[in-house]
């Protein structure tokens, strides 16, 4: 799909209409001019952070896995035997939510909590919930991370209902945050939130994130997977008329700088910016809501049809997750396609000649009946002198890839930054759809 007639018609319309009135009256154009303003999305800047050091870049990424697992609700060993001695009233065991040194890697940026407290945060699709360190986490545990005062905000309100993220660290065992929940004003892009529910969080083990460049995670999912069912704040910006229609966009800048990069991208909420895209969006609608989760046409490598890797595939979308995570069989053939073999795994990630680049077959999804797609250098990263294949799997063998509900997750594509990064792409919380084009 894509324009449709309606909006070509409106635009032929619109053309019409403007060059008419540009004769008539010039006062119109400055009327235009307003309306547009009113409807402008609001930006927050993105930064991002890459390491210069690979080797540390691949352990993150080992991190990240672990905090997918955690994110989509899957049972490992560990998990298992945990959550069984965390399971709570009418056993109803406490959903989990990703974290670790993982994000080191991903793009964040900055809100205020109150009047005059500033917090650096993650941006995360593939959860829902914001939270922040507590000033009562003691600072050897929070160490160089900003922490949240009640005490010194007047639009603060008390809520103190239990809160707590179980993540999955560097040795796989299960750690946990733990903290209560807060109401106050939540400012992003110069919007204030006015009564937004989120977490401080006041014991988390020490070290844990003293390296991390971020002070807590904002969670763009929906309310269906939000922890202690806390309206997330796009709904609430939603609500209180902040923005002009109920859609935020992700563009992601990739050029990789080994430093924090304060040009990493940007987060738009509020209509999305054509200037940003080529062409029209192409909308598929979510096949399940939640996470960001449609239902891809199709996955191919190369040119041949017999690299077809899946059809009808379930995809979801996380700005949290680096690579594209697949399942296994397809992550074999995608290896076995690009000569990649164990021989060439570190860390969970699979390294790459980088001079083969050029060689490499592109990468085709088919979404809402259209073409994206990934060129090798796109999907390969690169650290320095050192490449790392865009694909990786989450089965390993330690975890079962299904959820305490039975939702089986094995079949599943993840498609993170490495797809996202030559895309512009809008989540629509109104219609429940994602609209992807190339971007500009
Ligand atoms: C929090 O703010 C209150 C009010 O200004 C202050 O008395 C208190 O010391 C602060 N707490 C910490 C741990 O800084
Ligand atoms: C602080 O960190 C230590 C060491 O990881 C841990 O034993 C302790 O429980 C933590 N305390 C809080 C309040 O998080
Ligand atoms: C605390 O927040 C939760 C989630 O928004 C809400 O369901 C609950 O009613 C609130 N409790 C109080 C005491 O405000
Ligand atoms: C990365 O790319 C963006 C957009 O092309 C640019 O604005 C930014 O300055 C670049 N950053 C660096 C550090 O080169
Ligand atoms: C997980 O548990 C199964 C059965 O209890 C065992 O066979 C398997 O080796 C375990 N995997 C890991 C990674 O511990």
């Amino acid at each position: 799909m894509q324009c449709n007639w309606r909006q070509n018609w409106m635009l032929w319309l619109t053309a019409l209409l403007l060059l008419l009135l540009l004769q008539l009256d010039e006062s119109v154009a400055a009327a235009k001019s307003q309306k547009r303003r009113r409807h402008k999305a609001h930006h927050v800047k993105l930064e991002r952070h890459d390491h210069e050091h690979h080797e540390k870049s691949l352990s993150n990424l080992q991190f990240e896995m672990l905090a997918l697992r955690t994110k989509l609700k899957l049972k490992s060993n560990e998990t298992v035997s945990q959550s069984q001695s965390t399971t709570s009233v009418n056993g109803v065991s406490t959903p989990r939510v990703p974290l670790g040194n993982a994000y080191n890697t991903e793009y964040f940026g900055t809100i205020q909590i109150g009047s005059q407290q500033t917090f650096k945060v993650l941006f995360d699709t593939a959860s829902s919930n914001l939270w922040v360190p507590s000033v009562k986490c003691p600072t050897n545990n929070c160490t160089n991370m900003e922490r949240y005062n009640s005490s010194l905000s007047s639009s603060y309100q008390a809520n103190g209902t239990a809160f707590e993220i179980q993540y999955a660290s560097h040795n796989n065992q299960p750690t946990i945050l733990e903290g209560f929940l807060s109401t106050d004003t939540v400012t992003i892009a110069g919007l204030a939130i006015k009564g937004q529910t989120f977490a401080e969080i006041t014991a988390l083990p020490s070290g844990v994130f003293s390296r991390a460049n971020f002070d807590g995670i904002f969670g763009l999912g929906f309310q269906e997977i939000s922890i202690d069912d806390v309206t997330p704040p796009m709904y609430k910006l939603v609500e209180q008329d902040l923005i002009t229609q109920p859609t935020f966009s992700i563009y992601l800048n990739r050029n990789n700088t080994g430093t924090i990069d304060p040009s990493g991208g940007k987060l738009l909420l509020g209509p999305s910016d054509p200037t940003l895209y080529s062409g029209c969006l192409t909308y598929v609608p979510l096949s399940v809501v939640g996470y960001w989760q449609f239902t891809t046409g199709s996955i191919q490598l190369g040119e041949s049809s017999n690299n077809k890797l899946c059809s009808n595939c379930e995809t979801i979308l996380d700005v949290g997750t680096s690579l594209i995570v697949a399942p296994l069989p397809a992550l074999k053939r995608i290896n076995a396609l690009l000569g990649i073999t164990e021989a060439d795994k570190r860390d969970g990630v699979y390294t790459i000649d980088c001079a083969r680049i050029p060689s490499l077959p592109s990468l085709t999804l088919n979404i809402g009946r259209h073409d994206f797609t990934l060129k090798a250098s796109d999907y390969v990263v690169q650290y320095k002198s050192t490449c790392v294949s865009g694909f990786t799997s989450l089965d390993d063998g330690s975890t079962e890839l299904s959820d305490d509900r039975g939702t089986d997750y094995s079949t599943l594509w993840v498609l993170g930054d490495v797809f996202m990064g030559p895309f512009y792409l809008e989540f629509d919380l109104g219609y429940k759809r994602i609209g992807i084009a190339p971007k500009i």
